[in-house]
């Protein structure tokens, strides 16, 4: 790939894009406070913050998305307003969403030049576009069929969709906003060698992540955002993960560890020789059995393709089981509907928070309360004044930083959104939670909240199964560890083991 025609010798370093004074305001949220900012050739700078530290709101205005409320934008050293996104990419600025925003419906190519068609004589040049598609696919080593609709793929090859979209822009500034949230190991190195290879041609990539240590990688200098002020400054060789951390929350914190002093319930959760099969046949969960008691946290640790998802979304009833049994208490699930299920007493906040967990059109409120809805319910009467109550009381325990329960869940940041399907799903007080990567794209310090919410439900007789693929979270407030390879258990840990042993059982240690 040949973005474009410099000479990175004489241009790297050089500054391209600067923000300077730059605030935003919504409503009652200072979203910015007169950040200074600059983005450079032929570098990775790295943008570090909490949740809602104002990161999207940074990189939306500097990619003409949003206008900000003061302050101004240089573009090569000259001031520029975008009034738009198109503008912006006109001037060589392209962004990749933390959102997806892919037309599930439509295929790949037609994703990748969406409002930008090739045009030749007498129409569109789909086969030119296809060419395209399947070179920018090839360097990203995801060889999907251009014509393949976007909703067939898994999340993270709709990711790397979106990442050939921005790709295919020929940018001089390429702004990552969470590129990685869905990927594997393996695709991240992909990733990171594209860049790699796009910023030695004097690309200027700025670039987003809660994965600090791997974000670290590739970085030539950070910044770190905490409450929409810029807390710190600094090149790759200055810094550490404890600096980063330092910056973003301001003291010390930790993951939690696993809630003691109580004696553990009955048996809450059973899985019998549990095989499901992909429509191809393949055994994405292979004769497994696990058993959780109330009052117990189970993390599952596996690579992608280890089967936890597939697990975990046939004991909620979204997959339907080859064969096996599973049962809640004492309770044979097999036949029954997810919300027979829920209603028994047992939850999943899924992997993709997106578009599962969520409705975009409902407020906050609205979204907490969803699934707890019947509670509310008395005989035909919904009673406001509980709801209200639980609502201003799930804001506060999962602590999403929002206006209230009214605003809009499109104006939350994208770890706060996380939050309140999690909050969300507590809410209907189940028996057994199972939560899919509960802490994607979620930062350091919501994280820690979000366990310790785990752990106190916990102690109070709620059984846990929560998936994870950073193992030093599987080191955190669980139990028990179980890990997952080719849809079987390869190991079981007590929380003593080390971090090496649970990668050597995934088999992640041969990958790497
Ligand atoms: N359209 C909007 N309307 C109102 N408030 C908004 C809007 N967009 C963002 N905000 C608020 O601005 C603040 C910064 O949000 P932003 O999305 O920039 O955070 P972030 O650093 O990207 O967080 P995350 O890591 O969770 O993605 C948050 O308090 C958020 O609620
Ligand atoms: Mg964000």
């Amino acid at each position: 790939m040949k973005p474009f025609n410099v000479n990175p010798a004489l241009l790297k370093g050089e500054v391209i894009l600067q923000a300077r004074n730059v605030s935003k305001v919504y409503g009652s949220t200072h979203a910015l406070k007169g950040v200074n900012f600059e983005i450079r050739r032929g570098e990775v700078t790295t943008l570090f913050g909490e949740n809602g530290a104002g990161k999207s709101t940074l990189m939306k205005i500097l990619s003409g998305v949003i206008t900000p409320t003061s302050g101004e934008i240089l573009l090569n050293g000259e001031e520029s307003v975008f009034r738009s996104a198109t503008e912006a990419r006109d001037c060589g600025i392209s962004i990749i969403h933390q959102e997806l925003n892919l037309a599930p419906n439509m295929n790949v190519r037609d994703n990748i030049f969406m409002g930008r068609e090739i045009r030749r004589a007498g129409g569109v040049d789909y086969a030119e576009e296809a060419r395209i598609t399947r070179h920018l696919m090839a360097a990203l080593e995801e060889e999907i069929d251009p014509l393949t609709p976007v909703e067939t793929l898994r999340l993270g090859q709709q990711q790397i969709v979106e990442i050939a979209r921005a790709l295919s822009v020929n940018a001089q500034i390429l702004i990552m906003d969470e590129p990685t949230s869905a990927l594997s190991a393996a695709e991240v190195a992909v990733l990171f060698q594209v860049i790699r290879d796009l910023t030695s041609q004097g690309v200027a990539i700025v670039y987003i992540s809660h994965h600090l240590e791997e974000a670290l990688e590739i970085t030539d200098r950070a910044v770190v955002l905490r409450d929409g002020v810029m807390t710190a400054y600094a090149k790759r060789e200055e810094i550490d993960l404890q600096w980063i951390v330092r910056h973003m929350v301001g003291n010390h914190f930790d993951l939690g560890s696993p809630p003691q002093g109580y004696a553990f319930g009955a048996r809450a959760l059973t899985v019998k020789d549990l095989t499901v099969q992909s429509k191809t046949g393949i055994r994405l969960v292979d004769n497994l059995s696990l058993a959780v008691q109330a009052g117990e946290i189970v993390c599952l640790y596996g690579l992608m393709g280890a089967g936890r998802t597939e697990l975990l979304e046939t004991i909620a009833g979204r997959l339907r089981q080859s064969s096996g049994q599973i049962l809640l208490q004492d309770t044979d699930l097999s036949g029954l509907t997810i919300s027979q299920r829920i209603k028994l007493g047992l939850a999943l906040v899924p992997e993709d928070r997106q578009r599962d967990g969520l409705v975009q059109t409902l407020s906050v409120g609205e979204n907490l309360s969803l699934a707890s809805i019947s509670e509310f319910v008395r005989g035909l009467v919904l009673s406001t004044r509980r709801e209200k109550q639980l609502i201003s009381e799930s804001i506060r325990n999962v602590t999403v930083k929002t206006a209230g329960g009214d605003a809009a869940i499109g104006s939350l940041s994208g770890g706060n959104q996380q939050k309140v399907v999690i909050g969300k799903m507590l809410a209907t007080r189940p028996k057994v939670i199972l939560l899919d990567e509960p802490s994607r794209g979620i930062d350091i310090g919501a994280k820690a909240e979000v366990f310790r919410l785990l752990a106190e439900s916990a102690s109070r007789g709620l059984a846990v199964v929560y998936t994870t693929s950073e193992v030093g979270e599987c080191l955190s407030i669980a139990h028990r560890i179980v890990v997952m390879s080719k849809g079987r258990i390869s190991a079981i840990f007590d929380a003593s083991v080390s971090k090496e042993r649970i990668m050597a059982a995934s088999g992640e240690s041969m990958v790497a």
